[in-house]
């Protein structure tokens, strides 16, 4: 088993109020947040739509905290060089909307500068990426059908999580229904940066709710 790597948090801005964007990062960072989540969707490879490379150029003025563009659109490559210059440090794509293109993508994402991740949904396995881990700098595992904020942490995804860890040594990322106690469970499995959403924002006392999070048993 690897060493474990150093736990990080990373606050997704879904749930946060975009009326007040300022306030709301200014109080992820005072919580030492590590990085900001920004959830792209397209109504097209999930049923939800958020925010587009504007958007991201916007909060980039309003942080120096590295942008982590988790883009759940169809087609990435049409538009990864946008985010990048938006001002993203880091683009994870999902492999399954890039049939057959994903190292093609992946070279595109590099190109721009930027690390480099990809995604994987609940359901698909780890076989569609093991050929590409040595050329990623994080893996973003889904613990929720990706789409909305505020959905159950989906537990029969840990055993996958495990198995990345023992194949790959750098970052794990795990998104969807982290809270304090499934983040014990997916740290656990071997994951070291926590997507947390409605269990940040959506906490009055976000500082608390990013310790909560830190305190992994
Ligand atoms: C879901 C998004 C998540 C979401 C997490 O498709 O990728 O980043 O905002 O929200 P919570 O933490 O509320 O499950
Ligand atoms: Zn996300």
């Amino acid at each position: 088993m690897p060493p474990n790597r150093p736990l990080k948090i990373a606050p997704s801005l879904l749930a946060a109020d975009f009326a007040n964007l300022a306030q709301e990062i200014r109080k992820v960072e005072e919580a030492g947040c590590d990085m900001l989540h920004i959830d792209v969707m397209d109504g097209h490879f999930v049923p939800n739509i958020t925010v587009g490379p504007f958007i991201v150029k916007a909060i980039r003025k309003l942080t120096r905290l590295p942008l982590d563009a988790h883009l759940m659109i169809e087609n990435p490559e049409r538009y990864v060089k946008d985010f990048a210059e938006a001002g993203a440090n880091h683009i994870t794509v999902h492999a399954e909307a890039c049939p057959g293109n994903l190292g093609q993508v992946m070279d595109l994402v590099r190109s721009c500068l930027v690390t480099c991740g990809v995604s994987l949904k609940p359901e698909t396995p780890l076989a569609l990426i093991k050929n590409y881990l040595k050329d990623l700098d994080m893996v973003l595992l889904m613990t929720v059908n990706p789409g909305f904020g505020g959905q159950a942490f989906m537990r029969e995804v840990l055993p996958k999580i495990k198995e990345l860890r023992g194949l790959y040594d750098k970052d794990i990322e795990v998104d969807g229904g982290i809270n304090k106690d499934t983040s014990k469970e997916a740290v656990g499995a071997g994951a070291n940066v926590l997507v947390a959403g409605s269990a940040i924002f959506g906490r009055p006392d976000v500082k608390r709710a990013v310790e909560d999070l830190r305190c992994q048993a």
